[in-house]
């Protein structure tokens, strides 16, 4: 880097940052980028920063440019963050907003002739690495992001990209031209040494290494995390073409200095990086000089600008000190202590290795075969979703990716609720399926802890845990249970209900009857309509309609009482799934269950598909109606995928059952399933999911609003949490329901890469309910497809 490059560097660094008001922000943001929103300043040392919290509960940040800034280095980050949302959008990146009519910036004159770029990327939550205690499985996974990152830049260039940046680690040597500013001359002649050294040994080496364009600033600020996870990188301001592995001195430096065994942080990161993209035998011995040369490059550039800025000295030599004594303590080890460590983290298999993925082009020959077998094995009439089929190889977090590697968005898989392929929940079942999996007819402390656990979210009386294994199986032992109890045998549910497979729990799932291949329902179910107030037979303009719906449990008993039955159960699942989704209106589910009770029966709370945080305000989805229910199954994502289900319900009315039976299962409630349950909990608890439902679906329900009004196909928008239905008709007066249209769009967003889903009598409501670790950058994703698809429909 010359000096003029240096000035020029300066002048960015020293040129005024722009001084919007907050105000002006705000109308920046609705002129320039459509988004109502409230701005409040953010940190920054060049430029400015707002972030913006919009009425529809979206998030950005508008970045107005330093008028010094070269325009075509934010082009470079523009292009480079649409570069990777689409060859890799399960990478949580900020999003780009263009403006209404598709522009990527949006331009102000200032007052004095100066010009301002203005962007608008996604806010991305999350709490900064920075304020987290670092424990290996981060330090793998900051490693392991880091090569995430740069793999998705990989085919990636743009004109800017060679030039020149103070934290080049290949511009390094000319610093020396401004190492004079260092006033400790000990200090001055320690980096004068390395940079000699860097110039005269390492940099022959780092130019024979590949290289492309790279982040090269995964710092503690740029990277977002939670307990357990990188979960996203900010800050594209850095990137640069350069030997790929400069790319890890920055995490690396900066983590080290958090860790007390330094070294070992080192390893951790290298083994994650590792583990995605192999790191060659060079690239590993290089990375001792490149960590320290970047402590070099903080101390130099610290000392050259408080020079100019003693006013700031404290902010400016802030981690001066640190930087210095990683160099000294690096310098003591020497670089082979470190290449072995390193050396030997790439050795070491992770612990639960996932084979080897080699995504193959399209092959629909393959495909066609995979689907002929599949038909013949398991059935022509096996249903399977979209018109093209997806061919599934691996699950992670809210992504599904397919056999040519693709990454599929995931708004449809409720089971996989903390995520696919969650690392606590894998680590668990691992771990225990190699210790010990037996039956609970043997003392094991996970299956009582687990009861414990489950029974402490209860209310009432709610405090004995049966364990089976699908939600079928405990809908089948609720009934046996409610029959026991009350002596009755007659069942209520709703029209179109679904509660499971089994000969019992097909009686009481009038939704799988084929009513239409004339199929009646059962002597001794009744059932009752859904508590519809938009296309039901009462509806919202009448204030009256949630009690009309209760009435119905009036006929419902006395139909049942005319062929001889009284209710044993009620059964309702809490979101009415397979009715359309939707919840029931205040005051219906108390008085419903007042009537079943008065008539003899218990009511049941199927939890299958809301449980778990699912509908966010709550747990449990009969929560939000004050009730306590009699029985509750739970199914689905209690085990994240692992067959495993429960029934809770009270002790005297299991009681009632085991005075004329018996109940066992053999591989209900094994070790096994309870370790994977537990933790499943923890995740739920330590990743706040209930929180994040509630949060992230209050804002896609918004979304989704909003694209009604350009869309009239979208009858109505409702659901809980991350359990959303949208109900698609031709008509807003005959709600003539728009079935062909959906399937169209659901299998167009499915090329679009969102998957989703169909529900509901008439196959018009689209069905969305993707794993709960789904954020708000993933909900814009999902409604930017099903614009597009509505809009192409
Ligand atoms: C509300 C409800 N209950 C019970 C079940 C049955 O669960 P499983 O398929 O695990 O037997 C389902 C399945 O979709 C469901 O939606």
């Amino acid at each position: 880097m010359s000096i003029t490059s240096q000035s020029r560097a300066k002048t960015v660094l020293e040129a005024r940052a722009p001084a919007f008001s907050t105000q002006e922000a705000e109308v920046i943001a609705r002129r320039a980028f459509d988004i109502q929103a409230s701005a409040q300043p953010l940190d920054s040392e060049r430029d400015q920063n707002f972030r913006l919290r919009a009425e529809d509960g979206s998030e950005w940040v508008l970045k107005i440019a330093n008028p010094a800034e070269n325009p075509m280095l934010l082009d470079m980050q523009t292009q480079a963050l649409l570069h990777i949302a689409q060859v890799d959008p399960s990478l949580r990146i900020p999003r780009v907003k263009a403006t209404p009519d598709g522009a990527l910036f949006h331009e102000i004159d200032g007052s004095n002739g100066q010009r301002f770029i203005v962007r608008a990327l996604s806010f991305l939550p999350g709490q900064l690495l920075r304020n987290v205690t670092l424990h290996p499985a981060l330090g793998r996974d900051v490693g392991a992001m880091t090569a995430r990152l740069a793999r998705s830049l990989r085919g990636f260039f743009h004109p800017a990209a060679r030039h020149e940046l103070l934290w080049d680690l290949t511009q390094a040597p000319a610093l020396r031209t401004l190492t004079h500013h260092i006033e400790d001359q000990g200090r001055r002649c320690v980096v004068d040494e390395l940079l000699d050294h860097f110039d005269a040994e390492v940099l022959p080496q780092l130019r024979k290494q590949r290289a492309q364009v790279i982040h090269n600033d995964v710092s503690c600020l740029n990277t977002l995390v939670d307990d357990q996870r990188v979960t996203g990188v900010i800050d594209f301001g850095d990137l640069i073409h350069a030997p790929l592995v400069c790319d890890l001195a920055v995490p690396i430096a900066e983590l080290m200095r958090k860790h007390p065994d330094p070294i070992a942080a080192a390893a951790e990161i290298v083994a994650g990086y590792h583990a995605v993209t192999a790191l060659e035998d060079d690239e590993l011995r290089l990375i001792f000089d490149l960590v320290s040369t970047r402590c070099v490059i903080e101390i130099v550039v610290a000392n050259w600008r408080v020079c100019d800025h003693p006013e700031n000295t404290d902010y400016i030599m802030g981690g001066v000190p640190e930087a210095g004594v990683q160099i000294d303590q690096m310098r003591e080890w020497g670089a082979e202590k470190m290449y072995k460590a390193l050396r030997h983290a790439c050795a070491t298999p992770v612990s639960i290795a996932v084979p080897e993925f080699n995504p193959s082009s399209s092959n629909k020959e393959d495909l066609q075969s995979l689907i002929e077998r599949r038909r013949q094995r398991l059935g022509p009439e096996l249903e399977l979703s979209y018109d093209d089929p997806v061919h599934v190889v691996r699950g992670e977090g809210v992504w599904l990716i397919d056999d040519t590697g693709r990454s599929l968005l995931d708004a449809y898989n409720n089971v996989p609720s903390v995520g696919h392929c969650h690392p606590t929940v894998v680590q668990a079942l691992a771990q225990q399926a190699a210790t010990l999996n037996t039956n609970t007819r043997y003392i094991h402390k996970s299956v009582i802890e687990y009861a414990e656990r489950l029974t402490a979210t209860m209310p009432g009386d709610l405090s004995v845990c049966m364990f089976v294994c699908s939600g079928s199986e405990a809908n089948d032992l609720a009934w046996r249970l409610a029959k026991a109890h009350t002596g009755n045998s007659g069942g209520i549910v709703m029209e179109d209900a679904y509660h499971g497979t089994t000969d019992v729990v097909y009686e009481l799932s009038p939704a799988e009857y084929g009513i239409d291949k004339g199929r009646t329902l059962a002597k001794h179910i009744s059932t009752v309509p859904a508590p519809d107030g938009y296309r039901g037979q009462f509806r919202r303009d009448d204030p009256q309609y949630a009690e009309r719906y209760v009435a119905c449990f009036d006929d419902a008993i006395a139909s049942l009482d005319v062929r001889g039955f009284a209710p044993a159960a009620f059964y309702l699942d809490l979101v009415l799934c397979s009715n359309g989704i939707m919840i029931p209106p205040p005051g219906y589910l108390p008085a419903a269950f007042e009537k079943v009770r008065a008539a003899g029966g218990l009511c049941v709370a199927d939890e299958v598909q809301s449980g778990f945080g699912r509908t966010g305000d709550h747990l449990w989805g009969f929560e939000a109606h004050g009730v306590v229910p009699d029985i509750v199954t739970l199914g689905k994502p209690i085990g994240n995928g692992l067959s495993m289900a429960a029934v809770v319900t009270t002790p005297t009315i299991v009681a009632s059952l085991m005075k004329e039976t018996n109940f066992f299962s053999t591989t209900g409630g094994n070790p096994v399933s309870c370790a994977v349950g537990l933790a499943v909990l923890d995740v739920l608890e330590q990743e706040g999911l209930q929180e994040r439902a509630a949060r992230v679906g209050a804002m896609l329900r918004s979304q989704i609003q909003k694209l009604a009004e350009q869309h009239p196909l979208i009858g109505e928008v409702r659901g809980a949490g991350l359990f959303i239905g949208v109900e698609l008709v031709r008509d807003h007066s005959s709600l003539e329901p728009a079935a062909k249209e959906a399937a169209a769009v659901v299998n167009r967003m499915r090329e679009l890469g969102v998957l989703v889903g169909i529900e509901g009598p008439f196959s018009n409501v689209l069905k969305i309910r993707p794993p709960l670790v789904f954020d708000e950058n993933h909900a814009l994703q999902l409604t930017d497809a099903l614009d597009q698809a509505l809009r192409e429909n």
